[in-house]
């Protein structure tokens, strides 16, 4: 079925469409979700429908306070307290045994759910007269770039949804950070995210962080080719893969700085002063912006492997994966 997209501000609106079974798109400080009612079984499959997403790729529901996890959880570790306390509202995803409630469908058959409390005001508003928790993936087609602006969300899903509820330009830029316990009951970072892992770890101590892992799509956001633009996009050392081609056919991603012998138009500066969280706010945007030029290749340096360059990187391995 094809609609025409519409971009609103209106929360009451957003909230009849969701608690009437349909699947919307939803601002949060990390990415746009495609957002529909997590305990609605033909709502979640019509996320499914909409990515185009396989069915073994579970989705995370999300919750207005941390509070409420409880209802929908059997237990919450005290480390996963104690980063509650600290960083919920945020970009931080917690997995957690579910009861039985949450449908099979959002869990992928899993025994865990992944939960998260947005910060974003206006997703804030609308879980908060809604009473129940939406399962939201990111609102990109599956293995695209995510989408951090509601006009993203309308140029690739416009018109396969109703509505987009428009908070403006997403401020992390990275989806959240997944967290899990192992069965030594040690804190493993499933997916690097907003969420820097040198903050987890100022609060638990050491965690260990789980690589990409091709063989085991399970795995959280780890499927080895995601996070993708159309044009090829290729890894290494930037200026001399720019001296390799024609320069106005290149495009360039770097983590700080303009090259020389490349059109202006054609770089995406990630933070002209080195800021990672500048940085973050702009990968995804400036991917999407070289995406719809008349491009060959892009070209991208990785950043400095530490604080939220760790989960820019990991997006740019992605998108280089093919
Ligand atoms: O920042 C975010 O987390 C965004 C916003 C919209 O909240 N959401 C997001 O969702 O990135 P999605 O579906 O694009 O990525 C969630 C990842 C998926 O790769 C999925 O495999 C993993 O989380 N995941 C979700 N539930 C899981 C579960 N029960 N067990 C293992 N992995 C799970
Ligand atoms: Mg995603």
């Amino acid at each position: 079925m094809d609609y025409t997209p519409f971009i609103g501000t209106d929360v009451g609106i957003a909230a009849k469409l969701i608690t009437r079974g349909e699947a919307i798109a939803i601002p949060t400080e990390t990415v746009y979700g495609l957002a529909a009612n997590a305990l609605d079984v033909r709502a979640v499959a019509k996320i499914f429908a909409i990515k185009q997403r396989p069915v073994f790729d579970p989705l995370i529901i999300h919750l207005a306070d941390f509070s409420y996890v409880d209802e929908y959880v059997l237990g919450i570790p005290k480390v996963f307290r104690q980063l509650a306390e600290k960083f919920t509202p945020g970009p931080i995803t917690f997995l957690l045994k579910k009861r039985s409630h949450i449908p099979d469908i959002v869990t992928a058959g899993s025994p865990y759910v992944a939960v998260r409390i947005p910060s974003h005001p206006v997703t804030q508003h609308l879980l908060k007269i809604i009473d129940f928790p939406l399962a939201a993936p990111s609102a990109n087609p599956f293995g695209y770039i995510s989408p951090t602006t509601a006009q993203h969300v309308a140029d690739q899903l416009g018109n396969k949804i109703y509505y987009i509820l428009d908070g403006g330009v997403c401020t992390v830029g990275v989806e959240s950070t997944i967290v899990g316990l192992n069965e030594q009951g040690q804190i493993e970072v499933l997916r690097k995210g907003g969420l820097s892992i040198e903050s987890i770890e100022e609060v638990v101590g050491k965690v260990i962080v789980r690589e990409t892992s091709v063989s085991n799509p399970t795995a959280p956001g780890m499927l080895s080719s995601h996070y993708a633009p159309r044009i090829p996009l290729v890894l290494g050392n930037i200026e001399a893969l720019a001296d390799s081609g024609d320069p106005e056919r290149t495009g360039i991603i770097t983590f700080n700085r303009l090259l020389p012998n490349i059109p202006h138009k054609n770089q995406i500066m990630l933070s002209g002063t080195s800021n990672f969280t500048e940085a973050a706010f702009n990968l995804f945007a400036g991917m999407r912006y070289l995406d719809q030029m008349d491009l060959d290749v892009i070209y991208a340096e990785l950043a400095p492997e530490m604080d939220l360059g760790v989960a820019i990187n990991d997006r740019l391995r992605r998108a280089a994966h093919r």
